[in-house]
């Protein structure tokens, strides 16, 4: 459905000067500084997939997404969307993709939602049948019967994000593209978010491209996750794949009946390991442990603890993706 090829894209602009004085000597200055937002990527995606499309704040995740979509051209390489080339073809390309920029809203200010929704109807040629079934879907997933009659700018964030995806879904595209969709999202909100991209995916097989800072958002929708860092792909495959070869880390919390005492064992000692391998946080009733799953395992800990006091409790956890992604933002893959 999607076929990226060696796609970069280079920004060229007006250096600027710091200062007001700056300001003025950059109006005569023809000096230009270059920046590579995105630097030879290549990825397929398969109709039906949802993919995470994750990167640090700068990586170059909303260019890609821009050039998918036909908004921006890639300065080399090349990129086709249900076998068009989006930025040559933006007006039959519209018609295949559904576009939701969680920063900012595609509606009509000053229109009661109603009647963009009408208009979106005319625009995409969307037959009554088609639009009467599909509104009263998305009404069902989303609930918006309630500001249905409101302009767009009175709505609330959670309203407007809402009103926002069933207008990109209204003609039912065979490719959403998804930039920030649950940013400011109250739980709830965002839940009927992930509801309403699972229900179209498993309803029409959807191809989703997901970019969120929220990973709980990935780890709900999507298998298969690209990680582009400084305009390039460094990772991608699927959450268990990179779980396994960077979930080294482990967490188990003991709830004990008496904390005190194991203030007296040395646990680095007893398990011959140092602090990149361990670390140990205590509260009032409970110890935890966050291991190198590759030099210690759960049972050595419990029952090491258990030479000291009675377990009421055992929380272990997984390492979490947040994790993972967070120490390959800081030190690359
Ligand atoms: N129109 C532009 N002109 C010049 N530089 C730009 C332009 N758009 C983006 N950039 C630069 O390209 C780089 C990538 O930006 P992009 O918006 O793609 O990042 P992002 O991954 O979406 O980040 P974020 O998570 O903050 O949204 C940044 O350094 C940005 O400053
Ligand atoms: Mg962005």
């Amino acid at each position: 459905m999607i076929h990226v090829e060696n796609m970069s894209k280079e920004f060229i602009s007006p250096k600027k000067y710091p200062g007001f004085k700056g300001a003025i000597k950059g109006l005569f200055s023809n000096e230009k500084v270059r920046k590579l937002a995105v630097d030879d990527i290549s990825f397929d995606i398969a109709k039906g997939e949802m993919v995470g499309y994750i990167g640090s704040n700068g990586a170059g995740k909303s260019t890609s997404i821009k050039m998918m979509t036909g908004i921006l051209t890639p300065t080399s390489g090349r990129c086709t969307v249900n076998g068009i080339v989006p930025y040559e073809n933006r007006q039959v390309n519209a018609a295949n993709i559904g576009v939701v920029f969680g920063q900012r809203t595609q509606l009509w200010w000053d229109l009661p939602l109603s009647e963009t929704f009408s208009i979106l109807k005319e625009v995409y040629n969307v037959s009554d049948e088609d639009f009467k079934k599909r509104m009263e879907f998305l009404q069902d997933v989303l609930g918006f019967d309630q500001f249905i009659h409101s302009t767009v700018r009175t709505l609330s964030l959670g309203q407007r994000m809402r009103a926002d995806l069933a207008a990109a879904l209204l003609h039912n595209p065979k490719v959403l593209y998804l930039d920030e969709p649950t940013i400011g999202l109250d739980l709830v909100v965002k839940d009927s978010m992930r509801q309403a991209i699972k229900h179209i995916n498993a309803e029409y097989q959807t191809t989703v491209i997901l970019t969120t800072h929220d990973l709980s958002d990935i780890e709900e929708l999507c298998e298969r996750i690209i990680i582009i860092d400084e305009g390039k792909v460094i990772y991608d495959g699927t959450i268990a794949n990179i779980k396994d070869l960077y979930g080294k880390r482990r967490s188990i919390t003991l709830d004990v009946k008496d904390i005190q005492v194991l203030e007296e064992v040395n646990y680095y000692d007893a398990f011959h390991v140092g602090e990149e391998q361990l670390v140990i946080g205590k509260d009032q009733s409970s110890i935890t442990f966050n291991f190198d799953r590759d030099v210690l395992n759960i049972s050595h800990i419990i029952s090491k603890v258990m030479e000291s006091t009675a377990v009421r409790d055992i929380k272990i956890q997984d390492t979490q993706i947040t994790e993972i992604v967070k120490e390959i933002y800081k030190h690359g893959i």
